[in-house]
């Protein structure tokens, strides 16, 4: 079991994000409201969600229930590009659903199509400058992308959400939004892996952990943040349960080059 002061966290412009954060696409629902509200008991503290889960409802409930401070949990939602023309509308929604008056983190949950990308970014940034956001970035961005939208504003999102994974490692991926000052955030961190490849396993018989522990680990010793999904309580909190052992840079290299595999 890890508390929420085990978890490391990542510095931002306008504040602190956890390195392991709750996912919750997929989560719909009472489903929702309760895997949320495990998360919260086993020492998340920060939420995942986006307008396309249709679950911020949910998730505004179950940080409610929880009885902690708002300001004890970041909690990012994300804009389709599709709703790119009506952003202030959108972020008014998002916030009245999940009970709050700020988020830390609004994303771009998809590059949307030429000029509307830094239109939108815009309006992110405006949102940000009106107190409403702590910090904006993207998601699902290429690094050519992210220069598009430095160039237009002189402005580098604070984060951008990726696919992410042992069998997706690129260092140069890493190195280039380093380079740009950009934490990266790794999705679907255990969907995209296969967790019976013997590498995998053989180092977490060496650790005593899961599979699963071991990529979320790696991600961490990457300077990646990560956020797995769950709605099983034991797996929601085995996925914190990351801080009683560490991989040694044998084990990382290994773990690297299961990359395109
Ligand atoms: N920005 C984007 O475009 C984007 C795209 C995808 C995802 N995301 C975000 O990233 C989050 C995580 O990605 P994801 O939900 O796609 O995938 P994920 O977290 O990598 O994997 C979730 C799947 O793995 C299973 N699982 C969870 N813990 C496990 C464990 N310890 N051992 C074995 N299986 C385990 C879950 O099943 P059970 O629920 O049955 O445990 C579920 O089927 C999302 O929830 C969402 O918040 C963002």
């Amino acid at each position: 079991m890890s508390s929420p002061s085990d978890v490391p966290s990542v510095k931002l412009p306008g504040g602190h994000m956890p390195m392991v954060g709750f996912g919750t696409w997929k989560l719909r629902g009472r489903a929702a409201r309760d895997a949320v509200l495990a998360a919260l008991a086993a020492g998340y503290r920060h939420l995942d969600t986006a307008t396309m889960y249709a679950n911020e409802a949910e998730v505004g409930q179950a940080l409610g229930d929880s009885g902690l401070a708002r300001s004890d949990v970041f909690v990012t939602t994300k804009i389709r590009a599709s709703d790119a023309s009506r952003a202030p509308q959108v972020l008014r929604a998002s916030l009245r659903s999940l009970g709050t008056d700020y988020l830390d983190l609004w994303l771009i949950h998809w590059p949307p199509r030429g000029a509307e990308s830094p239109r939108l970014w815009n309006d992110l940034l405006q949102a940000r400058a009106d107190g409403y956001v702590r910090d904006v970035g993207v998601s699902n961005y290429s690094l050519s992308q992210l220069d598009d939208l430095i160039a237009s504003c002189g402005q580098a999102p604070a984060v951008n959400q990726i696919d992410w994974g042992p069998t997706r490692y690129d260092p140069a991926v890493l190195s280039g939004h380093a380079d740009r000052g950009i934490a990266v955030e790794g999705y679907s961190p255990l969907k995209n892996t296969n967790l019976r490849d013997p590498v995998l396993r053989r180092i977490a018989a060496e650790h005593a952990v899961t599979p699963a522990q071991v990529v979320l680990r790696w991600h961490l010793e990457h300077d990646i943040t990560v956020i797995p999904k769950s709605a099983k309580p034991d797996r929601i909190a085995a996925n914190l349960d990351l801080f009683g052992f560490a991989l040694t840079p044998e084990q990382m290299a290994a773990i690297d080059g299961l990359a395109g595999r």
